[in-house]
């Protein structure tokens, strides 16, 4: 049976990918298992400038997933393309790496470096990150300003051009479709939905940012939600993500409309879970008579 799907020209083995900020930089989980055995990888979100993130405590566990306030921490893109990406360039997979940024210079210097990697096809703009003080969603919450980044990103980048959104806005559709008209070749969504939680014995926020990025299983309704809408809209492929744990999450994603999935929070609780989940998604083809699992895309 053929699990093979295509975004854009890259062309992916099997729709399962890893999502930004759950798998570092692919080598942390490669004593689980080989990356190769994914359709793809997305790498940490990338900045001009190292980036030490926000003050503990960033992260929370909440029923059902979690909150996270980690602020963008990397080593830079210098630091990616010198020192890390000599140690990942021969992963049989797509790698793709995550650039986030605080100006829309920053997102094209960033962009413009990463293009010169001969191993990595594509980027995925990170316009939705809900953790840093400039930038990040502030520019995926506004359909100018969206358009705005991403045109100028098409203009130094020559690949595959993948944006992600953020689910904190009104109409994600309407965000989608100026990042489509401005130049994306491929939109992923969702970035994490907007939260907070309170310790009550301390009297004080749980995050020492106070809001932070909800994740895992409980956001998977509403990024599936999304997902439906936004295919429905475009005409570039859509990447799905958001609580996906599971063959039947993921199945859910692509039966909505996606063409691939990434799978995030999951990979804290089980290292395993992408690769279970091609597993899972072999044995639904096999057990139902489907020979191509472009069959399924999109059927509701
Ligand atoms: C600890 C953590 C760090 C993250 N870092 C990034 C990041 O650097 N760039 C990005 O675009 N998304 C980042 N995300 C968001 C995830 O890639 C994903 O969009 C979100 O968590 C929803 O998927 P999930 O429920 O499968 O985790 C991060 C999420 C978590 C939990």
């Amino acid at each position: 049976m053929n699990l093979n799907v295509d975004i854009h020209n890259l062309h992916l083995k099997n729709p399962v990918m890893t999502a930004s900020g759950t798998y570092g930089y692919g080598k942390q989980y490669s004593d689980f298992y080989d990356p190769s055995l994914l359709g793809g990888i997305v790498l940490k979100g990338t900045t001009g400038q190292p980036r030490e993130g926000n003050a503990y405590p960033r992260m929370a566990e909440t029923p059902s997933g979690m909150l996270n306030a980690v602020g963008l921490q990397n080593i830079g893109v210098e630091a990616f393309c010198k020192e890390m990406y000599p140690t990942i360039e021969h992963l049989d997979t797509n790698i793709i790496v995550n650039v986030s940024g605080s100006s829309i210079g920053e997102y094209c210097d960033v962009a413009a470096q990463i293009d010169a990697l001969p191993n990595v096809p594509a980027i995925e703009l990170n316009i939705s990150c809900p953790n840093v003080k400039k930038g990040g969603m502030g520019f995926g919450t506004n359909p100018e300003m969206a358009a705005e980044v991403v045109a100028a990103v098409r203009k130094v980048y020559g690949k595959t051009l993948i944006v992600k959104l953020t689910p904190n806005v009104t109409s994600i559709v309407e965000i989608a479709k100026a990042a489509e008209g401005a130049g994306a070749d491929a939109l992923s969504l969702i970035n994490t939905v907007l939260g907070m939680a309170v310790d009550v014995k301390r009297r004080k926020p749980v995050l020492s940012t106070v809001t932070g990025g909800l994740s895992g299983p409980c956001v998977k309704p509403i990024a599936v939600r999304c997902v439906w809408q936004v295919a429905k809209a475009v005409g570039v492929p859509v990447i799905g993500l958001g609580g996906i744990a599971t063959a039947d999450d993921a199945l859910e994603f692509l039966m909505a409309g996606a063409r691939a999935v990434q799978v995030g929070t999951a990979n804290f609780v089980n290292p395993m879970a992408p690769v279970d989940i091609v597993a899972g998604l072999a044995r639904y083809c096999e057990e139902n008579n489907i020979a191509d699992i472009n069959e399924i895309i999109g059927i509701i």
